[in-house]
């Protein structure tokens, strides 16, 4: 029988308890994958830890590579052998399971499994928030926050391809180091660099025209403040705690900001739209333009581990689970 980690109750680490499941037969439009490599999100936590809900109990993560062992009656898509990947499926960490053949994507062959677990949530959206959420062009200076973690590393580098002068913040000058040499120009560590002077002097007062904020309640507000006028605040995230609520009209005093909350279903609707954002996060991955990091591995088992490490800001780049 294969294994999964299963969450019965919400709490810390310690609820991640790894567990005998049973996985039947595909049914219509699914897939049953025997699972490698499994990528660990953010999100992962705020389900685990009862921020985002869930119906108890369940298996968390929303990434993974596998090869195809069985298929359902009606799909044609996919034969078993395929080798895929996916990501915004609940579920992940598991040996063996079942997934929409809708979402599934075939692995390019120069892409090992672990890159493909490490990057495909991660690179999906840095492709929304850098191509689509706001499109970073050429001649841009914008502000990434949490630069050296899964997202921020990929973003940064992406930003960087695409013309942009990017700065980025980190709680380490460990971190800091790795950023600078990953599409960083400006590498701002938290505590020693007041990041809001920062923006101000690199952009000769001026502001970014975007900021791409994934910590939340601890930087929100001090984001707004390194805008232009008509700038994009973009929270996409909130490791350090949910944004309290906040006076609306602070938008209007600090230069008609915008302020957008976006996430992986509204911008990857449909299957052409995943099959497009992935095409892409495999193009600047091959290309060599995004370096994927795998700076942590675990046993699917050790998923506690992994997210001890992750919740303590222990990490940079990717974490992957063997399953
Ligand atoms: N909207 C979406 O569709 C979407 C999709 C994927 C990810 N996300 C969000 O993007 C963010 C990044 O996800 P990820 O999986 O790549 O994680 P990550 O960035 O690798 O890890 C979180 C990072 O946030 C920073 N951080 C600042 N304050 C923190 C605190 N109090 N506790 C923990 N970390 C803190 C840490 O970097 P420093 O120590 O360097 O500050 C830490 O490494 C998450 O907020 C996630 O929810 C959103």
């Amino acid at each position: 029988m294969p294994y999964a980690i299963r969450v019965r109750e919400t709490g810390g680490p310690e609820t991640l308890v790894w567990e005998e499941i049973a996985v039947g037969d595909p049914g219509p439009g699914q897939v049953r994958l025997r699972q490698t490599a499994i990528g660990v999100n953010f999100i992962d936590i705020y389900f685990r830890a009862g921020l985002y809900e869930q119906p108890l109990p369940f298996i968390p993560g929303r990434e993974a590579v596998g090869v195809v062992d069985a298929v359902g009656p009606d799909v044609t898509s996919l034969k078993p052998g395929d080798r895929v990947v996916y990501s915004g499926v609940q579920g992940a960490y598991a040996q063996v399971r079942l997934v929409p053949a809708a979402r599934l994507v075939k692995v390019p062959d120069g892409i090992s499994d672990d890159v493909g677990a490490a990057v495909m949530q991660k690179g999906m959206t840095a492709q929304f928030l850098c191509r689509q959420t706001y499109r970073v062009s050429k001649g841009d200076t914008i502000l990434v926050h949490a630069a050296a973690g899964g997202v921020g590393l990929v973003l940064s580098q992406w930003a960087k391809h695409l013309g942009a002068t990017v700065i980025g913040t980190v709680s380490t000058e460990e971190k800091a180091e790795l950023v600078k040499a990953h599409g960083c120009d400006h590498a701002l560590v938290h505590g020693k660099d007041d990041f809001v002077k920062v923006v101000r002097e690199v952009t000769g007062g001026v502001g970014v025209p975007v900021v791409y904020d994934s910590i939340g309640k601890d930087t929100f507000m001090k984001s707004l403040d390194c805008l232009r006028p008509r700038g994009l605040m973009v929270l996409f995230g909130q490791s350090s705690g949910p944004v309290p609520p906040f006076d609306i009209s602070i938008l209007d005093k600090k230069g008609s900001l915008y302020l957008t909350r976006p996430t992986q279903n509204a911008y990857l609707p449909t299957r052409a739209k995943v099959e497009e954002g992935a095409q892409e996060v495999f193009d600047v991955v091959q290309s060599g333009a995004v370096k994927v990091h795998i700076n942590q591995r675990f046993a699917l088992k050790d998923a506690a581990d992994a997210h001890r490490s992750l919740e303590s800001r222990k990490t940079t780049g990717s974490l992957v689970l063997m399953a």
